[in-house]
């Protein structure tokens, strides 16, 4: 049995806030952010949807586009590190709301690998045969722990959420491969105390030669090679370090996703997000070669490779 991507959805909250905005409140340019992350514009959600909201609402579209019931799921996983409150978890909400009686539900906390690590859980149950259905949920508001203060933290994250359904799918489609890893001795290098808090410089040297790493390890594990790779979903960060895992791969700019100018990064619902707008604009088609890879606080990193279908 393999397990793969049977419906995708995503939310991304209205109000969008331009550079130009941030030129108002800090001292900061639209030049500065753009050169050096290629952020041009992040969305936010307003005081009256949280993390919950987005996860349902991405949620609801995923499973329409699978064409099951919430009735259907199995088990509900939501990776986020900006929960509506520490417990009951933002999967038990969704459980509720959605009217998901069998499943069972928990939060993932691995930051912007969150979503990695949630898709590679699910695939292990589907592929053992313990579960049909799992729901991953990638969801932040980033905006509630950001500190609008700070010009080094401010001006690169955003709000929104992405959502899979992982099932059963036919021979030869779904997660190839995919790779896991954690390095505790790096969570100084951010993380949250009261607002976000972060190394760029030590960040961006871990994410550079992660990204590549795990990206060539999953294909290497999944018996394939560079020149397999139809399309790369980098965790959308900064741009600098998306275009060394492209470099990596030795992909043209075409064939790697970019969402980080609209939406900036918004941690665990990068990846997810970015997958629903590639399928939208028909940059992924049946049986292509996918290469998801994320990294972030903890720090964590995850990757997978998958040939696209059902
Ligand atoms: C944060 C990041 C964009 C900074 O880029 P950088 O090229 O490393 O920038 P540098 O550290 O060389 O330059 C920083 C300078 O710009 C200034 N600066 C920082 N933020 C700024 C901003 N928003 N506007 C203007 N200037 C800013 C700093 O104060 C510093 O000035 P100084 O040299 O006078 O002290 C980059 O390090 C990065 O993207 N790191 C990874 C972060 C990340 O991905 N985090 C999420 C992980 S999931």
């Amino acid at each position: 049995m393999n397990a793969g991507f049977i419906g995708i959805g995503r939310y991304t909250p209205d109000k969008i806030v331009t550079n130009a905005d941030l030129e108002k409140v800090m001292d900061t340019s639209d030049e500065w952010i753009r050169t050096r992350t290629g952020i041009e514009e992040r969305r936010i959600a307003d005081d009256s949807i949280d993390t919950s909201d987005m996860a349902f609402f991405a949620a609801e579209k995923a499973l329409e586009d699978a064409g099951i019931s919430a009735e259907q799921l199995d088990m509900i996983l939501v990776a986020t590190v900006t929960p509506d409150q520490p417990f009951p978890s933002v999967a038990c909400m969704l459980q509720e709301r959605l009217g998901a009686k069998k499943a069972a539900a928990m939060d993932i906390s691995a930051a912007c690998a969150g979503f990695m690590y949630g898709v590679v859980t699910a695939k292990q149950f589907i592929e053992t045969g313990a579960f049909t259905n799992v729901l991953v949920v990638g969801v932040e508001k980033l905006s509630k722990v950001t500190d609008w203060n700070d010009r080094n933290t401010a001006v690169l994250f955003g709000d929104g959420a992405g959502a899979a359904v992982i099932g059963p799918v036919s021979e030869g489609k779904g997660i190839l491969s995919f790779e896991l890893g954690a390095d505790g001795s790096g969570g100084k290098h951010l993380y949250q105390d009261e607002f976000i808090i972060m190394n760029g410089r030590e960040v961006f040297k871990f994410a550079v030669r992660q990204m590549g790493e795990s990206s060539l390890n999953v294909l290497e594990k999944a018996g394939l090679s560079k020149e397999d790779v139809d399309f790369l979903i980098p965790h959308q960060a900064n741009i600098r370090i998306m275009e060394a895992s492209r470099e990596r791969l030795e992909l043209p700019v075409e064939k790697m996703s970019k969402t980080v100018h609209k939406y900036g990064n918004t941690s665990a619902a990068s990846i997810p997000i970015s997958l629903v707008e590639e399928v939208e604009a028909g940059k992924i088609k049946d049986d292509d070669l996918i290469v998801m890879v994320g990294f972030g606080g903890g720090l964590t990193w995850g990757a997978i490779a998958v040939r696209w279908g059902r």
